[in-house]
């Protein structure tokens, strides 16, 4: 039977470089018609990044701002969960979310989830995921990569997850890191049963 498309996804983001790869993914996420509601969670180190790498000054208006409009209306469909709140709604199996995607993905945070280490939202979330056999993204952004890290994405994947380095193409010749990062964020979602009209393809 084919898998339909998911209509609930989990996001979150973490402390790797990379934030404009989840702007991409949260615009295009959301403006998906297909997408009814997406749980976004970023730990404390992801707004340190977003300090750097968005102008993001704290959580106010979190989510407008990483989607570039910081006085704009919040999204109705991204759903703001604390990563300090394991009771919120998808730390649990019976919640019915249908994928999730660590975007940028840190390597700490792949040691934790590769090795069950559930102590925040974002870790519990994936290790539900994994043991619902549900699909699990994550983007990891490291260079260059120590055994270590190595080892911990085989014992993702090895659990189900699947590893999509933070590793854009260039063979469509991206104009802009804006084209590079959403080209990206087509392929996150085409892996997860989303394929986006606009997506560059191959001919040959
Ligand atoms: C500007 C900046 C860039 C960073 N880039 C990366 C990175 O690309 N990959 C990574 O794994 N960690 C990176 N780090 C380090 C992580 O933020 C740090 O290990 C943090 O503890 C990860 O926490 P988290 O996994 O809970 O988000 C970066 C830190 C800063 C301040």
């Amino acid at each position: 039977m084919p898998i339909p498309p998911p209509k609930n996804l989990t996001v979150a983001t973490t402390g790797a470089s990379g934030a404009i790869f989840l702007r991409h993914f949260l615009l295009a996420a959301s403006s998906d018609k297909r997408v009814e509601s997406v749980n976004f969670i970023a730990s404390d180190s992801a707004l340190r990044v977003m300090a750097e790498e968005l102008d993001l000054r704290g959580r106010s208006n979190l989510v407008a701002h990483i989607l570039g409009s910081p006085g704009g209306p919040p999204s109705q469909k991204i759903k703001v969960q604390s990563n300090a709140d394991i009771g919120a709604n998808v730390a649990s199996g019976s919640y019915p979310a249908d994928a999730m995607v660590v975007i940028p993905c840190s390597v700490g945070t792949l040691a934790r989830i590769a090795n069950g280490v559930a102590a925040q939202l974002i870790e519990r979330a994936a290790d539900v995921t994994l043991k619902e056999k549900r699909p699990l993204v994550l983007c990891v952004r490291e260079t260059p990569l120590n055994k270590i890290h190595i080892r911990n994405m085989f014992r993702a994947a090895d659990a189900g997850a699947t590893i999509f380095p933070l590793i854009p193409a260039f063979y469509y010749r991206p104009a802009s890191l804006d084209e590079m990062a959403r080209e990206f964020a087509y392929r996150v979602l085409a892996h997860l049963g989303l394929p986006q009209p606009q997506a560059f393809h191959w001919k040959g």
